[in-house]
């Protein structure tokens, strides 16, 4: 029997390779659910291939557009009051949640969908950035499995299968360093998004891709894997690795070490992640090892990468402090995107963010919601953006 899936965020990069996925895969997995904000033209064209997808749009005007449109698609939106997302996860009870939204929206169906027993598969790392111990616990109590999509925690966990996490002496996160990696530092201040958008080996969001150029994003990894494998900060090292072919190392404490290797292609770790725990033969993305690249490994630049510092920081304070960092990149990358803010004020105002909001205990999802809130009127009051 096919496995049933909705998934959020399906016009997104990430979301895009789920659907080729599914395609290449038809007899394994069917769309019953499909979620976007606004981009109403290629949600519709996903709606004609999954006839019997229900689907969300976001924003009112694009769901509006959408159906005006295609008055066809009406008696399978999902519209009228209360959270849309968390609305299609109800109406269509789907075995699997794919969340591949991006930002801390991601977080509360994530929620949703843990503590009514579904299992997720997350590649909407802002979630368990913001949210970790409640979503942790979510799980925990409800024995629903959060199932990594990012290609560095499907990498660890297939290296920890048939491990135990007390064997691990380190676990090594591999960064490709960015479009900005070689750029001369004195440079890095003013450069432009389309130079910071030219991902040298992944091609993805323009979100995710500033945060690989910061190295933000692996910033928010360790905090993922911290959440996700129980590994302590002291546990998980980021190097930088150009070629993005060993997807993580793990170090055990006989000392032996294993890797996870592929192309960097997510259509690997979404089948992973969609098929788990079993297997699925395919097709996609096959690697011929003799004609890998020289495999490289080195240390982060530390004063390169400001960014990666402050998420360290935001780590070790624990607390509400991982929402603050989150918070107040999502709007700082999103004013550098909109070209209101300069590429080298993002770690300035992460860092003034980390110092002046108010750092708390994080219990619920309440509290992480606040957090969130308190933060961007503090960012828009003090910096404008
Ligand atoms: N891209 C990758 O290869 C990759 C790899 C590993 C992990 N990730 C993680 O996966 C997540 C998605 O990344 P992505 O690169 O696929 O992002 P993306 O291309 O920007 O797509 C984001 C998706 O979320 C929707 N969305 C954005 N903002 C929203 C909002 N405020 N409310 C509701 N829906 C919203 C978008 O809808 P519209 O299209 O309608 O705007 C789109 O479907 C991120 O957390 C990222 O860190 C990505």
């Amino acid at each position: 029997m096919s496995k049933r899936i909705v998934i959020l965020g399906s016009t997104g990069s990430v979301g895009r390779n789920v659907l080729d996925v599914v395609a290449h895969h038809p007899d394994e997995f069917e769309v019953v659910g499909l979620a976007a904000r606004a981009n109403s033209d290629l949600l519709a064209d996903q709606c004609a291939v999954h006839t019997n997808a229900r689907f969300v749009v976001q924003d009112e005007w694009a769901q509006r557009e959408l159906l005006d449109g295609h008055p066809d698609l009406a008696a399978r939106s999902i519209s009228g009051g209360g959270e849309p997302f968390v609305r299609l996860i109800e109406e269509t009870s789907p075995d699997l949640l794919v969340n591949c939204l991006v930002g801390f929206v991601g977080l509360r169906p994530t929620l949703t969908a843990l503590e009514a027993g579904l299992p997720v598969a997350l590649a909407n790392k802002e979630a368990v950035v913001t949210g970790g111990d409640v979503v942790m616990r979510a799980s925990r109590r409800s024995r629903a499995a959060v199932i990594p999509i990012d290609s560095e925690h499907v990498a660890i966990s297939q290296c920890l299968r048939g491990s135990s996490v007390d064997d691990v002496k380190r676990v090594f996160l591999t960064a490709s360093g960015g479009a900005l990696r070689d750029r001369p530092l004195e440079e890095l201040a003013e450069v432009r998004v389309e130079d910071v958008l030219a991902h040298p080996t992944w091609v993805m969001g323009d979100k995710i891709t500033v945060d690989s150029a910061t190295l933000l994003n692996k910033g928010l990894e360790v905090i993922e894997a911290h959440w996700l494998f129980d590994l302590p900060f002291d546990k998980i090292e980021v190097v930088i690795h150009p070629q993005s072919i060993m997807h993580c190392l793990v170090e055990f404490k006989d000392n032996s070490i294993l890797s996870q290797m592929g192309n960097p292609d997510m259509r690997l770790p979404i089948l992973y992640a969609l098929s788990y725990p079993k297997r699925i033969e395919t097709d996609m993305a096959k690697s011929t090892v003799l004609e890998f690249p020289e495999l490289t490994l080195a240390p982060v630049d530390r004063q390169r990468y400001p960014c990666f510092e402050l998420a360290m920081r935001a780590a070790r304070m624990g607390g509400n402090a991982p929402a603050i960092l989150n918070s107040s990149n999502e709007l700082a990358v999103g004013a550098f995107l909109a070209q209101k803010l300069p590429f080298g004020d993002i770690p300035h105002v992460i860092e003034i963010a980390l110092e002046k909001v108010a750092h708390a205990p994080v219990e619920s999802f309440d509290d992480v919601l606040e957090t969130d809130r308190t933060t961007r009127a503090f960012i828009t009051e003090k910096f404008g953006i």
